[in-house]
């Protein structure tokens, strides 16, 4: 079934690679979607700065603009609405979806993990962290994994996977910059797959 252009919203946190391969795409006319805001937890963010860029409403929220945690995940998720979006998409944002979003938006929020979850995922599981034991448990295979987001880090049920092998003299950053390469392929792709129908988020 083909649905109607796809409202996205990115929730980023720092450099917002893969915001910016999400925007590029829809620019570009490979994905039947666009991005309708980008809320950020880190003012200073390049995910921000690469929103305003491209002239889609961004919007710096953290426990500096709003001291109540439930004040802060309510006002997310009236922004989120406001501006129309059917599909979450959290890139780099390391902060956890509060109850109030995650209940509005149910099972239409995803994320990407650099790496092939259940393995290596989980609190603290993140950026360098992850590269670092993807290496240490000595893998010769890593990945990448888009789940959806529930109440736990790293855990609701994938969407997609794609593997990244892992080369023999390889540090976390170069790990990390080929797994970041591909990230942007498959977060596109399984957004492109979302848009046509082909994946249907309410089956998963
Ligand atoms: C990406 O590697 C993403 O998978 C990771 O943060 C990076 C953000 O890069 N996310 C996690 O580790 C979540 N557990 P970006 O800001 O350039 O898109």
């Amino acid at each position: 079934m083909q649905v109607d252009k796809v409202n996205i919203g990115v929730l980023a946190s720092h450099g917002g690679s893969n915001l910016q391969a999400i925007i590029d795409a829809c620019e570009q006319g490979q994905l039947d979607a666009r991005v309708r805001v980008v809320i950020s937890n880190n003012a200073e963010s390049t995910a921000l700065k690469r929103a305003g860029e491209h002239f889609i409403p961004h919007f710096y929220r953290s426990g500096k603009t709003h001291p109540d945690p439930a004040d802060l995940d309510a006002g997310i998720a009236q922004l989120l609405e406001d501006h129309g979006v059917d599909v979450v998409a959290l890139a780099g944002y390391m902060k956890k979806v509060g109850p109030i979003t995650l209940r509005r938006f149910a099972g239409r929020i995803l994320n990407i993990h650099p790496a092939l979850l259940p393995k290596h995922g989980g609190v603290g599981m993140y950026g360098r962290r992850v590269h670092e034991a993807v290496l240490e448990a000595g893998e010769v295979t890593t990945g990448i994994t888009i789940h959806l987001v529930d109440e736990e880090y790293d855990r609701g049920p994938i969407v997609a996977q794609c593997e990244v092998a892992v080369l023999p003299g390889d540090s976390p950053e170069r790990l990390a910059q080929r797994v970041l390469e591909q990230e942007h392929v498959l977060y596109v792709d399984t957004l492109r797959r979302i848009a046509s129908g082909e994946i249907n988020l309410s089956k998963l």
